[in-house]
């Protein structure tokens, strides 16, 4: 079990300079790799592991084809203002491929999980030659785990896979002392940007998370383009998270004097502090209007747009 350091007592720069030690005695002369999504964790292990090892860490983005809009560019731009490259790694075909024809929320979930390691990344790590991969999971993951409320640390055990066995790698996983508080001050130590620390939080299966039944590129199309929207117009709410929710159902709607059978919008916009309980924001009627008409005007399959007012739980903040 990992032990903690508490904010408090967490000494950015000291915390980089031992880390960067450990890194370089680990790593050696060999080569390292890693999957960078854009999130805090994520990008904080990136810029530790370069400023120990430089270009002996290659950085990935695997673009699932689940991502919002832009998403890519933005992580690439942000960490080459960083002299850090990152490489994108096109990967929707294999994502959509595996998702084809899952409406079971769970094993979407599952598919994008084995899609993501056992092919795409694995491919990668094989193809590079790395000997060591990085991994930004930190302690609140794996108390998660412990509690079973999450399923997401230490993937490789999780679905079968002993990474040192099967691929001759190690893992390092330099967060794990830390919670979140304590990654953001390391991540501000490293020169990462404060916009990358005030982001809401994104969900690791990404649009697939909010396309209710079948995930195809057009209806993650759909959903991108409304969550672009509910962003925008919700981005100065101080809230803990908002995003769109694209229905399986359809619903009667009227579209240039026809009758169709259209799409549904779900709008979700949440308080809370850690995610494990949450309420809905009472938004103004005005923004929930603005929202509504810039949905409909921008998306003409989509016909009715509501809000959800139910707090978590029962609710949970994905719809997945
Ligand atoms: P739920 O939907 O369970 O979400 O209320 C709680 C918080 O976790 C995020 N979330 C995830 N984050 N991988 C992640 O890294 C996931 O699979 C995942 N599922 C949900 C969600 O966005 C919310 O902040």
């Amino acid at each position: 079990m990992s032990r903690e350091i508490k904010v408090q007592d967490l000494n950015p720069k000291s915390f980089i300079d031992e880390k960067v030690k450990e890194i370089r005695r680990v790593v050696g002369k060999g080569l390292a790799i890693n999957a960078l999504s854009g999130g805090v964790d994520s990008s904080v292990v990136t810029a530790l592991g370069h400023r120990a090892l430089g270009g002996r860490l290659r950085s990935y983005y695997i673009d699932t084809g689940l991502m919002r809009q832009g998403e890519g560019k933005q992580v690439v731009d942000l960490f080459a203002a960083l002299g850090i490259k990152v490489e994108i790694v096109p990967a929707g075909r294999e994502f959509f491929h595996a998702l084809k024809g899952i409406t079971d929320p769970e094993l979407k979930r599952e598919a994008i999980t084995q899609t993501f390691y056992r092919k795409v990344f694995k491919k990668l790590i094989l193809d590079s030659g790395a000997t060591c991969l990085f991994h930004g999971t930190i302690l609140t993951d794996i108390d998660e785990t412990v509690a079973g409320i999450k399923r997401q640390h230490n993937i490789f055990a999780q679905i079968g896979i002993d990474p040192q066995k099967e691929f001759g790698y190690k893992i390092i996983e330099p967060l794990v002392e830390l919670r979140k508080d304590g990654v953001r001050k390391v991540g501000q130590a490293l020169g990462l940007p404060e916009a990358l620390f005030n982001r809401i939080p994104f969900p690791g299966p990404a649009l697939a998370a909010r396309v209710l039944g079948e995930v195809t590129p057009e209806r993650v199309r759909i959903v991108r383009k409304a969550t672009t929207i509910v962003e925008k117009i919700l981005a100065g709410t101080g809230s803990f998270q908002y995003l769109a929710v694209l229905h399986e159902d359809r619903v009667t709607g009227m579209r240039d004097g026809k009758r169709v059978f259209g799409m549904q919008i779900e709008v979700r916009c949440w308080e809370s502090l850690d995610a494990r309980i949450a309420a809905p924001t009472h938004l103004p009627w005005e923004i929930l209007e603005k929202m509504a008409s810039h949905i409909v005007s921008k998306l003409p399959e989509v016909v009715s747009v509501t809000y959800n007012i139910a707090t978590k739980p029962p609710s949970t903040i994905e719809a997945v």
